[in-house]
């Protein structure tokens, strides 16, 4: 069978990277994919315009392509899945609805509330005037949230009140995130570690995948400017059985059952962003797709077929489905361009020294492929992802990757797993 992946990222490198690795499948299809999925074996590249759904259909039935897996939220949220649903194309993700757990942040909150979903305290507002007000009545630090997506950048945590008006005359006055700042969450700043919890989800059954927990900031030590993810490592200590049933319990049961009764029952990948604190756990945020760089990570001790898995759960037959995983650990360090999440440059050649690629993969991101020269196209541009016996091991093994790779201007953080190992 012929599989299509949709989406450019590492996350959709690793997809792909999986889905080759299946005897069933004969080939697999990226678009627009990077330099990554270009040279994998049983992998290429095609350029559809993802905006044509009517354009993905047609290489769909051309191609007689048998699964579509979606990668980014931008497509699931504009309701690809919707649209090749309706024309009896087998694809795994979630519907526009219930993608709108991650498209409006309003939405999601209000869920929260009306299925008794842990998360912390908010008001959601559509104009500047009443936002401003609000500011008056709250402690802080505080966090402002342009309501639509935001390439991840949508997030302002204010220490007072004065960064706190800066955030809303950027938002709502110079239209800092365009149409997604149209309306904005305020919320209570919550304390705590963060995790992330990413499940395989059809209606009402559910497979969660092994935990893993990202490095959002941009430095060392978890300080500066948040970022899509500077790495990630499975599994994540953290979450502990205790936890692990929590979670199931208070967060992911009632969203599954709470967006069943909304007429908009889930299917694809379900992504819980959580804080943690004294064994308490709230929702920041929910994401209606793998992670990135979560998915390198996860996948790599992935040792059951991620196509039947995708397909159990389009059949719902999660019931029966058993996931298998390596006891192995795994970590994942991003390779990004000097200056990303700011301004990078790109165009620079990637040199790749020889290496043993047993129990490691290095995952393109922000790459491509021209004269035959891999260059860089993006912030993140690459995640080194190693296995080992333990975290320690897997974290020294994928700095050895790193190490192989050599490009004009190239950032990773030193110390990735450091969370997990401490
Ligand atoms: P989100 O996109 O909502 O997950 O927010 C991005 C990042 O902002 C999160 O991963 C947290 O690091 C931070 N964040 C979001 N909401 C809060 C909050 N209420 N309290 C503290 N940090 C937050
Ligand atoms: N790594 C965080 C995300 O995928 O949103």
């Amino acid at each position: 069978m012929k599989v299509l992946i949709i989406g450019s990222g590492g996350r959709e490198h690793a997809l792909a990277w999986k889905c080759a690795q299946d005897n069933i499948v004969s080939h697999v299809f990226v678009s627009p994919g990077n330099a990554g999925t270009h040279l994998e074996e049983k992998v290429s590249n095609v350029e559809i315009d993802i905006n044509n759904f009517n354009a993905i259909e047609d290489f769909c039935i051309n191609e007689s392509i048998k699964l579509v897996i979606i990668g980014p939220e931008q497509p699931l949220v504009e309701g690809l899945t919707n649209y090749l649903h309706s024309k009896n194309i087998n694809t795994f993700g979630p519907s526009k609805e219930a993608a709108q757990l991650e498209g409006s942040k309003t939405f999601s909150k209000d869920f929260f509330v009306k299925y008794n979903i842990p998360t912390a305290e908010y008001e959601s507002f559509d104009d500047f005037d009443s936002a401003l007000k609000y500011l008056d009545q709250i402690n802080y630090p505080t966090v402002i949230k342009a309501d639509g997506l935001a390439a991840g950048k949508g997030v302002i945590i204010c220490s007072n009140i004065k960064e706190a008006e800066e955030a809303l005359v950027n938002i709502f006055k110079d239209n800092a995130f365009g149409a997604a700042g149209n309306r904005v969450v305020i919320e209570e700043f919550l304390e705590g570690e963060e995790a992330s919890f990413i499940a395989v989800v059809s209606k009402d059954k559910i497979i969660p995948l092994a935990t893993s927990q990202d490095h959002k900031a941009i430095g060392d030590g978890d300080v500066g400017l948040n970022t899509g993810g500077m790495g990630a490592y499975s599994p994540a200590p953290i979450v502990t059985n205790e936890l692990h049933k929590k979670i199931l319990d208070q967060v992911m049961y009632p969203t599954m059952e709470g967006l069943i009764k909304e007429g908009s029952p889930y299917l694809g990948f379900l992504y819980a962003g959580l804080m943690i604190k004294d064994n308490k756990i709230k929702v920041l945020e929910f994401n209606c797709r793998f992670g990135d760089p979560e998915t390198q990570p996860i996948l790599l001790r992935l040792q059951s077929s991620l196509v039947e898995l995708c397909n159990a759960a389009i059949n719902d037959e999660l019931d029966s489905y058993s996931i298998e995983w390596t006891d192995k650990h795994s970590c994942g360090v991003v390779i990004a361009s000097q200056g990303y999440p700011e301004n990078y440059e790109s165009n620079k050649e990637v040199n790749i020294k020889d290496h043993d690629d047993k129990g490691n993969k290095l995952f393109h991101a922000g790459t491509k492929y021209e004269d035959n020269k891999i260059l860089t196209s993006g912030g993140r541009v690459f995640c080194a992802t190693a296995l080992g016996n333990d975290l320690k091991e897997a974290q020294q093994n994928a700095y050895n990757l790193v190490e192989k790779v050599e490009f004009d201007g190239s950032y990773f953080r030193k110390d990735i797993g450091f969370k997990g190992i401490k």
